[in-house]
């Protein structure tokens, strides 16, 4: 596993390093982001999305809705926060999405940690003592 740790101080340098890292995360089976609310989890899905070339607009999907980026890779973008048990990752079409060769990417990822592949990659964002500010750690197998 390489674990990097970067810091930004804005949803736009968020995004610029998801763009910056979209090809490296794309060799994963599936990016699973943690982090709090309003940490930059879908600024840094807006980024990878337009480094792996889609011009789709990324919005934090509603549970149970995925949000689907067409381009040279598809994206599957989830979001697990009100994830009221197992079974509805099932009824999302969670395993189809996995096995479709997407690029299966979600947001709070605390709610259904047994839900990855191996070799999913991890983005872990908190908070730093600065309003904008933000560590970044990005865990690669
Ligand atoms: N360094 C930063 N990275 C990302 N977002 C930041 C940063 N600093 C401030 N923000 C603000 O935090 C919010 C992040 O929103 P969002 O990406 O929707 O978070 P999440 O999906 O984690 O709930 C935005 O309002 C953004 O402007
Ligand atoms: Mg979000």
């Amino acid at each position: 596993m390489q674990e990097t740790i970067y810091q930004t101080f804005s949803a736009e340098e968020t995004e610029a390093l998801g763009e910056a890292l979209a090809q490296t995360l794309a060799r994963a089976p599936a990016v699973a982001l943690y982090g709090d609310l309003g940490m930059g989890k879908t600024a840094f899905v807006r980024g990878l999305a337009r480094g792996l070339g889609s011009r789709a607009q990324v919005s934090s999907p509603t549970f149970a809705i995925v949000n689907e980026y067409e381009g040279p890779r598809r994206i599957c973008h989830c979001d697990f926060y009100r994830l009221p048990d197992a079974d509805a990752l099932f009824d999302i079409g969670w395993e189809d999405y996995l096995a479709s060769g997407s690029l299966c990417v979600a947001e709070w990822s605390e709610n259904a940690t047994d839900a990855f592949p191996e070799g999913t990659a991890e983005v872990v964002i908190r908070r730093l003592d600065d309003a904008d500010g933000r560590e970044i750690t990005v865990r690669l197998c």
